[in-house]
C-alpha cells in the first residue's frame, strides 16, 4: 500500500469457473497499491465486487438477487455516513452491462474480464461521479502487460496456485457464450507466465493448475522470439524448483497434439489426470454444436494418453438435450461413457443462452426428457467414479499434503487424480508430497497411512 493512505475494506463474491477465481485475486492485487485489504462480509466494506458466470441458466436473475441483497447492505452503510462502493464484474457484467445499471442504478462500477487493470481508474471516477462507471471494453492491451505480479496462491494454506495463462475463446460451440464474455482468444507471453509461477512458488506454491478455456490451444511469444506451445510451456515451468505439480485446464479435444500427449510421458510434474470435455458421444450432435470433432476422434486421443501415460485418468463436461438430440444421439453419449470410463465429470442439462446459435435452433428438447437424460447419466457416471475410487484402495498414491483433517493428528491432501486423502501424520508433511497407502474410501475422500515418514520435495 502508497504511504498514508487509509485502510479500505474490500470484499469479493466469486461465482463461476476457475478463472473467475483466479481474476478475483487478481482484481484484489490490483487495488491492495489504494488501501483497499480483503475482509469477510460485505457490512465491513468500503467496495464489494460481485464476480459473476454466465454458463448456464438464470445467471441474470441470480446477479439481481445478490445485488437487492448487496443493496441493503449498502443502504445500511449509507444510513451510518459510510459510502459503499459496489461493482458487477466478470461474464454477465460482460453480456449485460447495460441492463445491469439500468435495473439496478444502485450499481457503481460494471467491469467485463478483460478490463479490470482499469479497476483503479474506474474506482476513482466512481468516488468522484455522479453516475455509475462502466467498462465492458475488448481492449486492445493485454491486461495482463499493466497487471502488477500476482501476490500470492488464492487458496487457503497456498499451496496450490492457479494461473491463467490463456484466455478466450474463438470456437464457437452451438450453445457457449464463453467467446462473447471473454472475447478472442490471446495467450500470454511466456516470460510473464514463467514469472508469476516462479512468484508463486517462492510464496510457497508446490501445485500450479494453468487455466485457459482453451488451455491446451496455448500460443505464447517465448523468449526466443518463436511462438510457443503448452507443451513446450510445461516443460520450462516443470524446470522450476519446488514445483512438484502441473496441472491445466480446459482443454479442447481438437488442440490435443501429438506434442501435448508426449509431454504427459515425458513430464512427471504433469500431473495424470485430463479434463477433456467431450460434451457428446454422437456426431450428429457433436456437428450441431460445432465442436469440430468426432466421437471416433476422441476414442483416439483416449487410447494415445492412455498409451503414452497408462495411469492417466480422465474427467469430462457433457451436455444433455442440446436441441436435436434424439433418444439414438443419447444413447451414443452413453456409450462413448461406457467406452471411455471417467475417475470424475460434470454434466449439465442444456441451458439456452441468449444470442447463442443453438438458442434459437428448432427442436428444443423438452424440459422433463432432459431430465430423465441427466438422471441417467450421471448415475452411469457415479458408477465409473465409484469404480475409480474403489480400485485406489490398496494402491500407494503420492499425496500433496495441504492442511489439517477434521479430526486432531490428521492431514489432508490431495492424490494426483485430486483425491480428498486423510492420513494420520506430523504437521511437518504440510506441504510435502509423501507416499500413502489407500485403506479406505468414503463417498468424496479417500484414507490411508503413510508408507514412509521422509517427505521427498
Ligand atoms: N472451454 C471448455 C468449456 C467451458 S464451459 C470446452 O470447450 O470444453 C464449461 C462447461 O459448461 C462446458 O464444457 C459445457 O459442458 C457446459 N456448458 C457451456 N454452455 C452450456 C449451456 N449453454 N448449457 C449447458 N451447459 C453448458
Ligand atoms: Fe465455449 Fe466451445 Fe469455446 Fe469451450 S470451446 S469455451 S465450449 S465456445
Ligand atoms: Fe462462467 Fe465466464 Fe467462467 S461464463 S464459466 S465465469 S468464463
Amino acid at each position: 500500500m502508497e504511504p498514508g493512505r487509509e485502510v479500505k475494506g474490500l470484499h469479493v463474491i466469486t461465482w463461476g469457473c476457475q478463472m473467475n477465481v483466479y481474476d478475483s485475486a487478481r482484481m484484489t492485487d490490483v487495488l491492495r497499491p489504494l488501501g483497499y485489504q480483503s475482509v469477510e462480509t460485505p457490512d465491513a466494506a468500503d467496495m464489494v465486487i460481485l464476480n459473476t458466470c454466465h454458463i448456464r441458466d438464470r445467471a441474470a436473475e441470480k446477479v439481481f438477487s445478490e445485488l437487492g441483497r448487496l443493496r441493503l447492505v449498502k443502504d445500511a452503510r449509507a444510513a451510518e455516513g459510510q459510502r459503499t462502493i459496489l461493482a458487477v464484474a466478470g461474464c454477465v457484467a460482460q453480456a449485460e452491462g447495460a441492463e445491469i445499471l439500468a435495473r439496478a442504478p444502485y450499481v457503481d462500477i460494471v467491469l467485463g474480464p478483460q478490463t479490470y487493470h482499469r479497476l483503479p481508474e474506474m474506482v476513482a471516477r466512481a468516488a468522484r461521479a455522479a453516475g455509475a462507471v462502466i467498462d465492458t471494453d475488448f481492449p486492445a492491451e493485454q491486461k495482463f502487460d499493466f497487471l502488477p505480479d500476482a501476490q500470492a496462491p488464492q487458496t487457503p494454506g497456498g499451496l496450490t496456485a492457479f494461473l491463467t495463462i490463456q484466455e478466450g475463446c474463438d470456437k464457437f460451440c452451438s450453445f457457449c457464450v464463453v467467446p462473447y464474455t471473454r472475447g478472442a482468444e490471446s495467450s500470454r507471453p511466456v516470460d510473464s507466465v514463467l514469472r508469476e509461477a516462479r512468484r508463486l512458488v517462492d510464496s510457497g506454491a508446490r501445485e500450479i493448475t494453468l487455466l485457459g478455456q482453451n488451455v491446451n490451444a496455448y500460443h505464447g511469444e517465448g523468449p526466443d522470439g518463436r511462438v510457443w506451445g503448452l507443451p513446450h510451456l510445461a516443460e520450462a515451468l516443470a524446470a522450476i524448483p519446488g514445483l512438484a505439480r502441473i496441472r491445466y485446464t480446459t482443454s479442447h479435444p481438437r488442440d490435443m497434439e501429438e506434442a501435448l500427449i508426449a509431454a504427459h510421458r515425458d513430464l512427471p510434474a504433469l500431473m495424470p489426470f485430463l479434463h477433456l470435455p467431450v460434451q457428446s458421444g454422437s456426431d450428429r450432435i457433436l456437428a450441431a454444436m460445432n465442436r469440430g470433432h468426432t466421437a471416433a476422434e476422441y476414442r483416439d486421443i483416449v487410447l494415445r494418453l492412455r498409451d503414452a501415460r497408462p495411469d492417466i485418468a480422465l474427467s469430462s463436461d457433457f451436455i444433455v438435450g442440446h436441441p436435436g438430440e434424439s433418444d439414438a444421439d443419447f444413447d451414443a453419449t452413453m456409450q462413448l461413457i461406457r467406452d471411455v470410463g471417467f475417475a470424475q465429470a460434470f454434466s449439465f442439462k442444456y441451458s439456452p443462452r441468449p444470442g447463442t446459435p443453438a438458442a434459437g435452433a428448432p427442436m428444443q428438447v423438452p424440459e422433463d426428457v432432459k431430465d430423465a437424460r441427466l438422471q441417467a447419466l450421471q448415475a452411469l457416471l457415479r458408477t465409473q467414479q465409484d469404480a475409480f475410487n474403489a480400485a485406489t484402495v490398496g494402491r500407494v498414491v503420492p499425496v500433496l499434503f495441504t492442511g489439517h483433517g477434521r479430526k486432531p493428528g490428521q492431514l489432508s491432501g490431495r492424490s494426483p487424480y485430486l483425491q480428498p486423502v486423510h492420513v494420520d501424520g506430523p504437521d511437518a508433511l504440510i506441504g510435502q508430497i509423501a507416499q500413502v497407502e489407500i485403506r479406505e474410501r468414503y463417498t468424496n475422500s479417500l484414507s490411508g497411512t503413510l508408507i514412509q515418514e521422509r517427505a521427498f520435495a
